[in-house]
């Protein structure tokens, strides 16, 4: 099978970025937060566009940043494919807000969500997420390998069990799926700490394709100092 036969119908993204970045403790919410004089969203956004078949772009932003031209006026790429609208209290509120968004829109057969604190996530990224759900996965996310053992411990610190470090990825953004799965995983009302997870817990089959280490999400202000020593 080539590439191009496994090309799915379009593709829709959902970039989350109605965090308020608490640990990042910055003055501005997360995605606004400039690196290099642009915004994280603005880099995130750039990154997403590049990806095979996309049709549609969601941005899910804090209230005060719904204004396109506010967006554009800080670096956000817009067109006539882009959808802002604002998110909810939880990173699920806003996931459940942007799929609303795309729900109106029959074109779209996968549908991919990223962080925007993922902001320099390469292309190639999507592409190998969407190929995956293309291929017939219900769900792909980008996954590592995990350097460190992991310990299982109880409430006061004692070890109850280490984790195959083998069998063990840590999991990153886009997750991409069917679009259908997604809805309904969502429909479910459940909160999870990824989409994947939700997916899962429907009964949907979800693989893990390779990551990239430049898809780390920004947490603290030492990761921005990563991202900055990425960028140059
Ligand atoms: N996010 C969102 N809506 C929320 C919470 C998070 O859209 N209510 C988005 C963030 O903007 C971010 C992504 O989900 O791009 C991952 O969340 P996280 O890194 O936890 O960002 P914040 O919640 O903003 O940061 P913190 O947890 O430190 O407050
Ligand atoms: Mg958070």
């Amino acid at each position: 099978m080539t590439d191009a036969d496994a090309a799915p119908g379009g593709v829709g993204v959902v970039v989350v970025a109605a965090g308020s970045g608490s640990r990042l403790g910055a003055e501005v919410p997360k995605a606004f937060v400039q690196l290099r004089g642009r915004t994280l969203l603005s880099y995130a956004v750039e990154r997403a566009r590049g990806t095979r078949g996309l049709v549609a772009v969601v941005l899910v932003v804090p209230e005060d940043y719904a204004d396109p031209s506010r967006l554009t006026d800080l670096g956000v790429p817009l067109g006539p494919d882009t959808v802002i609208v604002v998110g909810g209290a939880e990173r699920t509120d806003s996931v459940r807000a942007g799929l609303a968004a795309l729900a109106v829109d029959p074109r779209i057969e996968v549908v991919l969500v990223h962080d925007a604190a993922r902001c320099l996530t390469p292309p190639t990224v999507f592409d190998r997420v969407v190929a995956a759900v293309a291929a017939g996965a219900d769900g792909a996310v980008p996954g590592l390998a995990v350097i460190d053992t992991i310990k299982v411990v109880d409430s006061v610190g004692g070890v109850t069990g280490t984790l195959q470090r083998a069998s063990l990825r840590a999991v990153q953004t886009p997750q991409g799926f069917r679009a259908e799965v997604l809805r309904t995983a969502y429909a479910s009302g459940h909160q999870a700490t990824d989409d994947a997870a939700l997916v899962e817990r429907a009964g949907g089959n979800v693989i893990v394709v390779d990551g990239d280490p430049l898809a780390f999400k920004v947490t603290t202000a030492e990761d921005l100092e990563r991202a900055l020593a990425a960028l140059t």
